[in-house]
């Protein structure tokens, strides 16, 4: 019987769990043992007891003889390196690994001989859908972003007329429209904001006028960015030039800029600079999702709200823990659909021959698979 450990998430900030008393379920009709770190469900609002319920057993946090025991661990973020030094050989970590460059979790994994599945590595094909925990997570992030810069806001979103007068929609501008940028551009529009949104890959043009977002073109320029396997691959210093000096005019009319651009792997682009911040009005809100990636906007630190000449600077990471009760149900989800396929009779086993592990398996038993991209052993990314 194979045997799974959820702990308690030791980041900072950190609210989500990898399981819900609904995972444990289906996992335990799967012939599979679950152990569960006390109170690991406790910010996400699932309680001990309702993990007791539905099957799983409940260990103090911090035993490591626990650790020691367990096939495969199932965690949001990556572990603390003590923790998963007590890891047996051949023992599997799953969750959000954070892989890029990530040299110290690499030097661990190798250490203690143990596979890990990085789900940002799925690819983007139909059947990861499900599995998609980078999507589920940024949908939250979407939506919410929009409720923060409404609430932040000094003015209404919608167009109303009232006695005394008549009330101009909020002007919301978001840059990137992947899955957090679609998600806010929905959520913008609900609220009655006229929406303008930036992306470079035009195939999403149309995605965003079916959601009622006026796409602004690309820059006039030769040189276009490419994309690959649906992501954008960074453009050029000269296209982004071209590309702020189109949005200043923009965003100087602008009540709320959402930033959501990124390249995988990569620093986040910079789209909105000191002097185009300059140029925004007073009481207008910037909110940059990209802030732990270098920042979409200058100036915008994680986790802080800065005055910059009265315009809010809000820098918001990880917003999905924000909302840590559907975060945790949809992210549990996405790790059972990912591994159900490879639990047979109760026992978990790696399938190197599906595509989808094939793809996010940064180690198996201790071997690094993508040493570049973990920029592992002195091999640059
Ligand atoms: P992401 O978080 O890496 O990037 C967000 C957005 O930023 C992307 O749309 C990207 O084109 C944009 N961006 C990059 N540089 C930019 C720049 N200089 N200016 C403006 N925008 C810029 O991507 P995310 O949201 O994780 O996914 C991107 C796309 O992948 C989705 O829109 C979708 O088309 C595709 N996808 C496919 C899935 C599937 O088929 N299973 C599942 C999920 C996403």
């Amino acid at each position: 019987m194979a045997r799974f450990l959820i702990p308690v998430e030791t980041r900072a900030g950190e609210t989500r769990v990898a399981a819900t008393p609904e995972t444990v379920r289906k996992f335990r009709a799967l012939g599979c043992s679950i152990t569960i770190e006390s109170e690991a469900g406790i910010r996400s609002g699932f309680s001990d007891k309702a993990f007791i319920d539905s099957g799983a057993n409940l260990i103090p946090q911090g035993d490591l003889e626990s650790w020691k025991n367990s096939d495969c661990i199932l965690c949001v973020q990556e572990p603390n390196k003590n923790s998963l030094s007590k890891l047996k050989e051949g023992a599997t970590a799953i969750g959000l690994l954070s892989p890029y460059g990530n040299q110290s979790l690499a030097s661990v994994l190798v250490s203690q001989k143990i596979s890990a599945i990085s789900l940002e590595l799925l690819p983007r094909i139909s059947r990861a859908q499900s599995s998609d925990a980078l999507s589920s997570q940024a949908n939250i992030a979407g939506y919410k972003s929009v409720l923060i810069a409404a609430e932040s806001l000094d003015r209404y979103f919608p167009m109303l007329m009232t006695a005394a007068g008549t009330v101009q929609p909020a002007k919301v501008v978001i840059l990137g429209a992947g899955v957090a940028g679609l998600q806010a551009i929905a959520t913008a529009r609900r609220l009655g904001a006229v929406v303008y949104v930036s992306d470079i890959r035009p195939a999403v043009k149309e995605q965003v006028e079916s959601l009622g977002g006026k796409f602004i073109d690309l820059p006039q320029i030769e040189e276009k960015p490419e994309e690959s396997g649906g992501y954008a691959k960074q453009a050029s210093e000269e296209f982004l030039s071209a590309q702020r000096k189109q949005l200043s005019n923009i965003l100087s009319e602008a009540d709320v800029a959402i930033c959501t651009a990124q390249v995988p792997g990569k620093k986040a682009p910079r789209l909105i600079s000191e002097e185009m911040l300059d140029r925004m009005r007073p009481g207008s809100v910037v909110i940059d999702l990209a802030v732990d990636q270098g920042g979409n906007c200058a100036d915008t630190k994680s986790g802080e709200t800065i005055l910059r000449k009265g315009v809010k600077l809000i820098g918001t990471p990880n917003l999905a823990c924000s909302v840590p009760n559907h975060a945790s149900s949809l992210y549990s989800r996405n790790l059972l659909s990912l591994i159900e396929p490879f639990i047979k009779d109760g026992e978990f086993k790696i399938d190197l021959e599906d595509e989808l592990i094939d793809s996010s398996l940064i180690s198996l038993e201790g071997e690094i698979r993508c040493p570049k991209l973990m920029n592992y052993g002195g091999i640059k990314p």
